[in-house]
């Protein structure tokens, strides 16, 4: 809600929220059914007082349009066209739950909600933080020279054919063969993954992945009707003896894995358990997407080369992404594989959304096509390592005698366990009632009732050093 009542308005400010929540109702944005946010949330939102919006509610029920239910909170019960016609309108709320697409687990609601408060300092948010992000080159990059070639049309199935020769080349220095043919692009990693499910799964396929991980945070697999199965990592990566076996076991289709600075653990997969995951789900037929979209985001030296860079076989899709390095806005990233996987994956995209933002793909060619994305990413490795250095100094001096952790050698994430058995999510309510927002561990495996996922990506210095010390405050006081 981008609204807030006026404060220098001659109305009192409990009736401009009535006004404004009462438009919402009768012009059918909130329909029957609709639950209102909390008054915490709303109170947050708008810049008011609590007992405002207590006011401002009382006036609604009062009209009969809003009814509260103790400890469940306030729902939308009428409107003036239910009042007035004789049938009853939609009920949009039943259509809403029994979409296909399941929800975001509710903390991740809760979370990309609060991401919008005034002053919260984000402890988990896995971005750049925007002080990091190269506004001024790409605004260059935007006043476009007249004699720039500038397409505004759909663009082929496989993505803008410039990009794509620019990321085959982009790629061979990270030791991946790969013609533009066998190179999708497409709107972010995420679409990679959502692809890859609808294109060339069944539904009831078993998809292996380190856990804890990303994928259990995204619902894009099980959405399309395909079972999740984690596999432990350890401070090498993957374990990978057990594959061979809970393949047969389990009827596996797929391995996901993050190897470089995995989500949400930080790990670097080793170059000797490169080879021996690729061996295994070579021997098994199992084939691998391996996501490297952290992959450029080291900070003490490059990392092993990817998997695929080994892969003579295509038995790995490979997904990269300028999400975390250089822009998620853009929204762009792009899918190597076997050419028939390329094309099948094409004709879905081109049926999903007819291509990615041709505007999008000309910056990123801009950016990627010489040594500029390179001088960039030095900045950028700079910035973050002087990040990660100093939020474990501040963890060293805090956190010592109430957590463990392992230092990153690049992206974004610290795993943080805490040591003694407190309520992570009475920890995350606490912290967020202080203006504190984390990512907790639940997030990334349903198991990980100790963990938390702390980004030094994203958070100012200052904020970091006063949000971790909070934070150690919050842990001391829950123990
Ligand atoms: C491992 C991993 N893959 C994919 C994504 C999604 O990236 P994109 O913004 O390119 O869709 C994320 C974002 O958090 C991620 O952590």
């Amino acid at each position: 809600m981008e609204w807030k009542p006026q404060k220098s308005s001659s109305n009192p400010l409990h009736l401009e929220i009535t006004n404004y929540m009462k438009k919402k109702i009768l012009n059918g944005e909130w329909t029957i059914g609709t639950k209102i946010p909390s008054q915490r949330i709303l109170a947050n939102q708008f810049e008011v007082n609590r007992s405002t919006i207590v006011t401002a509610l009382d006036e609604l029920s009062a009209d009969g349009l809003v009814e509260s239910k103790v400890g469940s909170g306030t729902w939308v019960v009428n409107n003036t066209w239910s009042l007035l016609a004789s049938t009853p309108p939609p009920d949009w709320i039943s259509y809403v739950r029994s979409g296909i697409h399941q929800p975001n687990i509710g903390i991740i609601q809760k979370i990309n909600e609060a991401e919008a408060y005034p002053n919260i300092i984000r402890l988990g948010t896995g971005e750049l933080s925007p002080d990091l992000l190269p506004n001024e080159q790409t605004k260059k990059f935007l006043q476009i020279d007249v004699n720039d070639s500038l397409s505004l049309s759909y663009q082929e199935p496989k993505g803008s054919l410039e990009l794509r020769e620019t990321i085959s080349h982009y790629l061979k220095r990270k030791g991946i063969e790969a013609a533009p043919a066998s190179i999708l692009i497409v709107s972010g990693a995420l679409q990679a993954l959502q692809l890859i499910s609808i294109g060339l799964l069944k539904r009831g396929s078993v998809i292996f992945h380190e856990t804890p991980s990303y994928l259990n945070s995204v619902h894009v697999f099980q959405s399309a009707g395909m079972n999740l199965f984690g596999i432990p990592l350890d401070n090498e990566g993957i374990k990978y003896e057990s594959i061979g076996r809970l393949k047969r076991q389990h009827h596996a289709s797929l391995l996901y894995t993050i190897p470089s600075f995995h989500n949400p653990t930080g790990n670097l997969m080793s170059e000797k358990r490169r080879h021996q995951l690729l061996e295994v789900c070579k021997k098994e037929a199992l084939p691998i997407i391996e996501d490297d979209v952290y992959g450029e985001l080291w900070l003490d030296s490059p990392p092993p080369k990817p998997l695929k860079a080994n892969d003579k076989q295509g038995n790995v899709l490979y997904i990269g992404s300028v999400s975390k390095s250089l822009s998620p806005g853009l929204r762009i990233g792009w899918i190597v594989g076997p050419e028939p996987v390329i094309d099948r994956l094409a004709d879905i995209k081109m049926q999903t959304d007819y291509g990615s933002s041709s505007l999008s793909q000309y910056v990123v060619n801009k950016w990627m096509k010489d040594e500029l994305y390179e001088d960039y990413l030095n900045q950028v490795r700079v910035e973050l390592k002087s990040r990660r250095d100093y939020t474990v100094e501040i963890l060293n001096t805090y956190f010592s005698d109430i957590a463990v952790w392992n230092i990153p050698k690049g992206g974004f994430y610290i795993w943080l366990q805490i040591q003694s058995n407190i309520s992570i999510q009475k920890l995350f309510e606490l912290a967020l009632k202080e203006g504190i927002l984390l990512n907790p561990g639940t997030v990334y495996d349903k198991n990980e009732q100790r963990h938390l996922r702390l980004s030094y990506s994203f958070a100012s210095l200052a904020e970091l050093e006063e949000g971790l010390i909070r934070l150690s405050e919050l842990i001391k006081g829950l123990k």
